[in-house]
C-alpha cells in the first residue's frame, strides 16, 4: 500500500488541531513521553528529511547521476519553502508534539545557503573560507578552531542547526574530486584537524555532520562503488580519523557515505555504523575508543532500504524518498523494523538536537559578523600557503618582494582567482579578493597593458557561459602569450607572477591528462616564457599555484621559476591573502598535508583509480601504505615530501626529550629561529614500532604534531607534544584487536617526512 505524503500531513494536521493541548511536548517533556505519543506516520517521516526545495536534482553536467534514482515522490516535494533557503535540507517539523524543523546546510569551506531570498530585501551571504586542504596545511589546531567558530556564528545566526562538515576521507589519490574537501593523507592529521574543527563549530551550539563515513575516497561510481581493503587499512587509515574525531570532539552526527564497504552499502552496514561507531560489538578493542553518541544520517539521497538503514544505526534518511517512507511505515507496522530500533534512532535524533537553536528557540539575527571574518579567512588562508621552492636571485632570496617592487601579473587567476571547489563544499560569498586587488592593495604597482589583456578576455569569456553555479565554476583556457608582450612588460616590471589554477568538484574525478592533472601546451609554453624572459631581463618569476589539491609539476619546475608558492582555494581573501605572504608580512608556515610525487604512476593507488569497471569494485592493493607510508617503504623519491614547507627564515631542532609515562609518550624539543627575520615553524613526531615478519609496521607514522607562535631571530620555544596510548598502537590482523608490540621504539621529530632532525629510542612493553 502506497502511504501519500500528502495524506500523511493531513492526517497530521488533524491529529494536531484534536491533540495539541494535552499532547507531550519536546522540550518540556521527556523525549520518551514524545516518542510515546508519535503516530506510525509521524515516526517515519521524522527519519526521512527533506531537502532544498529550489534545486531539482540533475544530472551533473559530467554526466554523473548524483542521485541514484530519480527523485519522484521525493519528500522534498512537500516543503515548499525551506526555512533556511539553500539550505540543503530539513527535518519534518511536528508542531503538536512541538518538534521544530532541524536545519541542515553544507558544507567544509563556509555555510552554505542562497544569499538573496524572493521579495526580501535582505543579504544572507557567507563566509567563504580556506578549503579544508588549506586549513590542514596550517598545521595549527588553535587557527583552525577559531576559524571554524566563526563559520558555526554564521551557521547559527542563519538559523542553521547543523554544518555539513567537516568532511575526511583520505587523499588516497590525488585525482580524488573532492581531495580539497578532505584534510590529509595522513589519519593522525586528519583527525586531530577534524577535532579542531568541530570544536570550534559546536562552541556555538550548532552541531557539525562529520561525513563521509566510510572510505569515500573517489567521486567515480560514488553511489555504487564497493570499495574492498584490508581490515588493517580499513582500522588504521580509513577510520582512524573519525575515531580521533569522536574521541577529542564528539560530533552531534555523522553522515554515512553513498559507497560499499566490503560489499556493504555504508547507510546499510551495521559492523560499521552500530558496532564500531557505538562501541557494541564488545570485541577487543575493536570498537572506537570513545563510543559515539549523536545520531547517523545518510548522505543525501543514499537511497538503499530505508528498513536497512534503520536496522543498521542510520538513524536519519536525508533526504528520504516515498518509497523510503512507505518501507519503514511497513517495517514498523510487520514488525520487521521493531519499535525499539525505531524509537532509538528517533531519540539520539531528538537527544542531539535539544541545544540546536531550533529547539531552543534562539533568535538568530541574519546578521553575522561577516566583517570579523574576513579577517579570519585571510589570516587562516595565507598560514597554510606552502613555499615550495625560494631559490637566490643575486644575493637574497626570491621572495619576499621588497616594497615598490613592480610586478606583472600572468595567468587567468590573476585576475579571476579561484576560491574553493564546486558542489556542495561551494559557498555563496559576497565578494572575493584577486591577486591583483590584493598585490595593488599591498602597495605593489601591477603592469596594466598585461592587466588590461586579461581582464578584457576574462569578460569576454564569461559572458559565453553561465555564471557559476552547484555544479560548474567557470574555468576558462589560459591565454597564449606572446614574446613581444612578456618582453615589453618585464622591461617595465621588477618581476612576473604566473599563475596555474585548477578547479575540481563533488561528482567526478580529476584526471591524469593535459588540462587537469598535467599542463596544457600553452600553459607549459607560457610559464617557460615567462620565466625565460624575465631571467634574460634579470627579473625574477613566481609561479603561484591556485588549486585544492596537486598537478604534475615537472613543466613548472622545467621552466626553473625562482620561486613557487601554492595557494590552494584560499577563500574569498585569497587575492589579499597570498599579497601577504608574498610581500613578507606574513612569512609562511605552511606545510602539505599530502606527499607530492615526481610522476602520477609513482602512486601505488594510480593502479586501481578510480576503480574496476566490469565489477564496481576498487580494491584497495596498496593496503595501509598510502603517501608516505608507500614512499617509505619504497625506492622512489617524492617531489615534496609529507609535511614539506618552506620559510623566509630558518630553524634548530635541540635538546629533545622523549618519556613513557605510563602508556603516554610525552616528547619535548626546543626550536629556535636561527635566520634574521620572525616565523613559525610546525614540528612532526614520528612513531617508528618494532617490525617483525609477521606484523610489518609503516617505517614510521605521524602520532603528533605542535607548531610555535611566532618566533622573532633568535628566540626559542619548547614545544611538547604527546602521543595517547590508544594512537600508539597497531591493528593486528591475527588477534583481531588494537595492540602495542613490546620492543623498541623510535620517536623523531622532523621538519617533513623526509627531514628527520632528532631521534630517540626508548622500550616500550605491551599492554592491550
Ligand atoms: C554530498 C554531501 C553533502 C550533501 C548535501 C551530497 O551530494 O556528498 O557532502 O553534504 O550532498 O548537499
Amino acid at each position: 500500500m502506497k502511504h501519500k505524503l500528502l495524506n500523511a500531513s493531513i492526517a497530521m494536521s488533524v491529529l494536531s488541531l484534536a491533540g495539541c493541548q494535552n499532547a507531550p511536548q519536546y522540550g518540556r517533556d521527556s523525549i520518551e513521553e514524545v516518542i510515546a505519543a508519535m503516530t506510525v506516520e509521524e515516526k517515519a517521516q521524522f527519519v526521512v528529511g527533506t531537502n532544498r526545495v529550489q534545486e531539482t536534482p540533475p544530472d551533473s553536467p559530467k554526466g554523473i547521476k548524483r542521485y541514484p534514482e530519480q527523485c519522484e515522490g521525493a519528500v522534498a516535494t512537500l516543503q515548499t519553502q525551506g526555512k533556511v533557503q539553500g539550505a540543503a535540507g530539513q527535518h519534518f517539523d511536528i508542531p503538536r508534539l512541538g518538534i521544530p524543523a532541524f536545519v541542515y546546510a553544507d558544507g567544509p569551506a563556509g555555510v552554505r545557503i542562497d544569499p538573496k531570498r524572493e521579495n526580501d530585501e535582505g543579504e544572507y551571504y557567507c563566509t567563504a573560507f580556506p578549503t579544508e586542504t588549506a586549513l590542514a596545511a596550517t598545521w595549527d589546531i588553535d587557527l583552525v578552531e577559531r576559524t571554524t567558530k566563526a563559520m558555526g556564528e554564521e551557521a547559527k545566526e542563519y538559523g542553521v542547526d547543523v554544518l555539513l562538515a567537516p568532511a575526511i576521507n583520505i587523499h588516497r589519490n590525488p585525482l580524488c574530486g573532492r581531495n580539497f574537501e578532505y584534510f590529509s593523507e595522513d589519519p593522525l592529521l586528519v583527525g586531530k584537524m577534524a577535532a579542531a574543527y568541530i570544536n570550534g563549530v559546536q562552541k556555538n551550539n550548532v552541531g557539525v555532520s562529520l561525513k563521509h563515513y566510510a572510505v569515500n575516497n573517489q567521486e567515480t561510481h560514488r553511489n555504487g562503488v564497493n570499495a574492498q581493503l584490508s581490515m588493517r587499512a580499513l582500522r588504521e587509515i580509513y577510520l582512524r580519523g573519525f575515531e580521533i574525531a569522536i574521541r577529542e570532539s564528539q560530533p552531534w552526527t555523522i553522515m554515512s557515505s553513498y559507497n560499499k564497504v566490503n560489499g556493504i552499502f555504508a547507510s546499510e552496514n551495521h559492523w560499521l555504523l552500530t558496532e564500531v561507531l557505538r562501541g557494541t560489538d564488545g570485541s577487543k578493542g575493536g570498537t572506537f575508543e570513545v563510543p559515539f553518541q549523536g545520531f547517523v544520517m545518510t548522505d543525501w539521497w543514499a537511497q538503499e532500504n530505508g528498513v536497512r538503514q534503520q536496522l543498521a544505526g542510520n538513524d536519519l534518511i536525508m533526504p528520504g524518498t516515498q518509497r523510503q517512507l512507505d518501507e519503514i511505515i511497513e517495517g514498523i507496522n510487520n514488525g520487521s523494523l521493531p519499535d525499539s530500533i525505531i524509537d532509538q534512532n528517533i531519540y539520539r535524533i531528538l537527544k542531539t538536537m535539544e541545544k540546536s537553536t531550533a529547539a531552543t528557540g534562539y533568535k538568530y539575527s541574519n546578521k553575522p559578523d561577516l566583517a570579523d571574518h574576513a579577517k579570519v579567512t585571510r589570516e587562516v588562508a595565507s598560514d597554510g600557503m606552502v613555499l615550495l621552492k625560494n631559490d637566490l636571485t643575486g644575493t637574497s632570496k626570491a621572495l619576499p618582494f621588497e616594497a615598490g617592487t613592480k610586478v606583472a601579473l600572468f595567468g587567468n587567476a590573476c585576475y579571476d582567482i579561484l576560491v574553493g571547489g564546486s558542489g556542495s563544499g561551494n559557498v555563496n560569498r559576497k565578494y572575493k579578493v584577486s591577486l591583483a586587488e590584493g598585490m595593488e592593495n599591498a602597495g605593489f604597482a601591477v603592469d596594466e597593458p598585461v592587466k588590461k589583456a586579461y581582464t578584457s578576455y576574462l569578460d569576454a569569456e564569461k559572458a559565453k557561459v553561465p555564471a557559476e553555479n552547484f555544479w560548474t565554476i567557470p574555468v576558462f583556457a589560459e591565454l597564449s602569450l606572446s614574446e613581444a608582450q612578456v618582453t615589453e612588460a618585464m622591461k617595465n616590471s621588477d618581476a612576473a607572477i604566473i599563475t596555474i589554477c585548477r578547479m575540481a568538484g563533488e561528482g567526478g574525478d580529476r584526471k591524469a591528462v593535459a588540462g587537469d592533472y598535467l599542463l596544457t601546451d600553452t600553459e607549459a609554453a607560457n610559464i617557460a616564457l615567462v620565466c625565460k624572459t624575465a631571467h634574460a631581463a634579470g627579473k625574477k618569476a613566481i609561479v603561484v599555484l591556485n588549486m585544492g589539491n596537486i598537478i604534475d609539476m615537472n613543466a613548472v619546475l622545467a621552466a626553473n621559476p625562482d620561486a613557487v608558492l601554492h595557494a590552494w582555494l584560499g577563500g574569498q581573501e585569497a587575492g589579499n591573502s597570498i599579497a601577504d605572504v608574498l610581500s613578507g608580512k606574513v612569512n609562511p608556515s605552511g606545510k602539505l598535508p599530502m606527499t607530492w610525487a615526481k610522476n602520477y604512476q609513482d602512486y601505488a593507488s594510480s593502479k586501481n583509480f578510480p576503480f574496476s569497471v566490469a565489477d564496481s569494485i576498487v580494491n584497495y592493493e596498496e593496503d595501509i601504505y598510502v603517501g608516505y607510508r608507500q614512499f617509505d617503504k619504497g625506492s622512489v623519491k617524492p617531489l615534496y615530501p609529507f609535511g614539506f614547507g618552506l620559510s623566509y627564515t630558518t630553524f634548530e631542532y635541540s635538546d629533545f626529550e622523549v618519556k613513557n609515562d605510563n602508556g603516554k609518550i610525552v616528547a619535548t624539543v626546543a626550536v629556535k629561529n636561527t635566520g634574521a627575520v620572525a616565523g613559525r615553524e610546525s614540528v612532526q613526531l614520528y612513531q617508528s614500532a618494532p617490525s617483525s615478519a609477521e606484523w610489518e609496521k609503516p617505517v614510521k607514522e605521524l602520532k603528533a604534531f605542535a607548531k610555535t607562535k611566532i618566533l622573532q631571530p633568535g628566540e626559542t620555544q619548547k614545544l611538547t607534544m604527546t602521543i595517547e596510548k590508544f594512537d600508539a598502537m597497531s591493528w593486528n590482523e591475527k588477534q583481531n584487536c588494537w595492540s602495542v608490540d613490546n620492543g623498541d621504539y623510535t620517536y623523531s621529530v622532523a621538519a617533513n617526512a623526509e627531514d628527520v632532525k632528532l631521534s630517540k629510542a626508548i622500550s616500550i612493553s605491551a599492554t592491550k
